[in-house]
């Protein structure tokens, strides 16, 4: 995956941010949310953030 790209251009959230976040303890979407704010605004970015998240959980 490409780190640097952004996932939530509401929040700015990209995916190290993501990664991030679940190297500290996040297990799901919701945690994610909660640590970066991530699809909090439009929702616009939802599927693929879930998507971001999963792959991530899933050790890519
Ligand atoms: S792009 Fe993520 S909440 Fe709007």
């Amino acid at each position: 995956m490409q780190e640097d790209k952004l996932v939530c251009s509401c929040v700015g959230v990209t995916v190290a941010d993501i990664r991030t976040a679940i190297e500290n303890g996040a297990k799901d979407f919701d945690a994610v949310q909660e640590a970066t704010g991530v699809s909090s605004v439009c929702g616009a970015c939802r599927e693929y953030a879930e998507n971001v998240v999963e792959a991530i959980l899933n050790g890519e």
